[in-house]
């Protein structure tokens, strides 16, 4: 059956997924590092309460004008605080558990490859250890990409070792997996695996569920740092997806090696509202990313991407990630899985792969190229557009907020985020399919002061532009993205 299928039946089962329809939108359980300027939104869906903040640690403050909690708490430890929310007389209190510690799992999004949309079933040693040799050679490695995890299918066609324990495929696998990954540490980089909440993975190797301990456990002899946890052949509720992932969780904190679980449930229950509390570093919001700037139900396009992310920056922040899964930058339509439901045409124009992770950066989703190593399609331009530093930068602000929706319409779509230094980065992604002119309005932009002047960086070439006031006008290409860094 095929995947989009199964995802159109769990999202028509879910339509009514309203148990969190709360009128107070806050992430519950938060994170920062000591010393580093810390940030959390709180957002009202229903209109003109007034939110108020109890019990704050040292060096936080509630800005009652932006409806954020910042500051720098100095301190390792975890803390609570009250954010309540009161509509005419009607109360609603949410408490947030902040931990602020130097040893998170993820304190920034990662910046990797996952094997899925272009090499499938032939996932192997030889294609990691290329991958990992890759990014030395190609510079990418040097900008930040340090991690190479393996998506479905390098488990034993055979199933478990009789023991139970997961075993990785021995004719793809001949070493076993510990020195595949002894390799990817060998050069700087962090090694991650596969697997799922249910007794089958989405491809049909075995899965994880009632078995957690013994994965976990496994997975830690092996030395592996992420773990991404697909759900597919799983009961569409909720609840027991967050039992699941809980327990997933549980092990994993009991297990002798730190690592990273990656929630991967496509976002149809609303992962940001507890996958943090299940233990999850980060979760997918989406059906699996396709190479095409929109695409047909059941997958998502960098279109489908922009709706979900807009609606849901106040639940992303330092090891609580949104995900809006693999990009395409370099795959040039030669991917197997993401050429799906492209509406015959895979493939972006080089203009919608800059928007692509420029976004991605914008929003600091973790990102993960896809490209196949075998035939190596990253031609020049994709690794200028790869290792930008200054967008890279934003992906991996300390501060881990998501850019939040200012403006959208049918031509234009504005997002501003907020960066630890205290500057704002400012993108325009122009939807129509000519170039136009677009005006940032700095009196619509939460973050910035309209009566003052920025030094105004275009991060895409690096130039210094004439410092700005008020806002200004920049000229778009057809589905390209301008982002600018504005400084005091
Ligand atoms: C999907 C998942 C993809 C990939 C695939 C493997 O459910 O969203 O990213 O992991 O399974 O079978």
């Amino acid at each position: 059956m095929k995947k989009s299928f199964i995802l159109g039946i769990e999202l028509l089962l879910l339509g009514g997924l309203t148990s969190l329809a709360s009128n107070l939108r806050c992430a519950k359980t938060v994170f920062s590092q000591p010393n580093v300027r810390f940030m959390q939104k709180v957002r009202i869906s229903d209109g003109q309460g007034v939110v108020t903040v109890k019990g704050l640690p040292s060096g936080l403050k509630w800005n009652a004008k932006r409806q954020i909690v910042e500051g720098k708490v100095k301190k390792e430890g975890v803390y609570s605080y009250t954010i309540s929310y009161n509509h005419n007389g009607k109360i609603e209190d949410a408490q947030v558990k902040l931990t602020v510690s130097s040893q998170l799992q993820l304190p920034v999004p990662f910046m990797g490859w996952l094997s899925w949309n272009s090499v499938e079933g032939d996932i192997s040693e030889s294609i990691v250890k290329q991958v990992a040799d890759m990014f030395h050679a190609n510079g990418l490695y040097d900008a930040g990409w340090n991690a190479v995890m393996m998506d479905d299918l390098w488990q034993a066609r055979t199933g478990r070792a009789v023991d139970g324990k997961p075993l990785p495929d021995p004719k793809r696998f001949p070493n076993g997996l510990r020195s595949v990954a002894d390799y990817v540490h060998s050069k700087g980089m962090k090694f991650g695996l596969y697997t799922d909440a249910a007794d089958k993975t989405c491809a049909g190797a075995f899965g994880s569920y009632g078995y957690e301990k013994i994965d976990a456990d496994q997975y830690a002899e092996w030395n592996v740092d992420v773990v991404k946890c697909d759900y597919c052949n799983a009961p569409s509720e909720q609840d027991t997806a967050i039992v699941r992932y809980g327990r997933m969780g549980d092990a994993f904190k009991q297990a002798k090696r730190p690592m990273t679980l990656y929630i991967c449930e496509w976002g149809v229950r609303e992962p940001w509202q507890w996958g943090a509390e299940a233990g999850g570093s980060c979760w997918r919001i989406s059906a699996d990313v396709r190479d095409g700037w929109t695409c047909e139900p059941g997958g998502a396009g960098v279109m489908q991407c922009i709706d979900i992310m807009k609606n849901i920056s106040e639940y992303s922040g330092v090891n609580r990630f949104n995900d809006s899964d693999m990009l395409c930058v370099g795959l040039h339509g030669t991917g197997h899985s993401s050429n799906d439901l492209c509406f015959g045409h895979p493939g972006m124009t080089q203009d919608e792969y800059r928007t692509q992770f420029a976004l991605w950066c914008m929003w600091s989703s973790p990102m993960a190229l896809s490209f196949d190593p075998r035939t190596n399609t990253l031609t020049d331009d994709d690794l200028a557009i790869l290792k930008n530093r200054r967008l890279i930068a934003l992906n991996q602000d300390r501060m881990g907020q998501q850019a939040d929706l200012i403006s959208e319409s049918d031509q234009m779509v504005v997002f501003a985020k907020d960066l630890e230094n205290g500057d704002v980065a400012i993108s325009v992604t122009n939807l129509s399919d000519k170039t136009s002119e677009a005006t940032f309005d700095f009196a619509k932009i939460p973050a910035l002061d309209a009566r003052k002047s920025y030094k105004c960086q275009d991060l895409w070439t690096g130039e210094h532009l004439n410092p700005v006031k008020g806002g200004f006008t920049v000229s778009v290409r057809s589905h390209t993205t301008m982002v600018y860094r504005l400084s005091k």
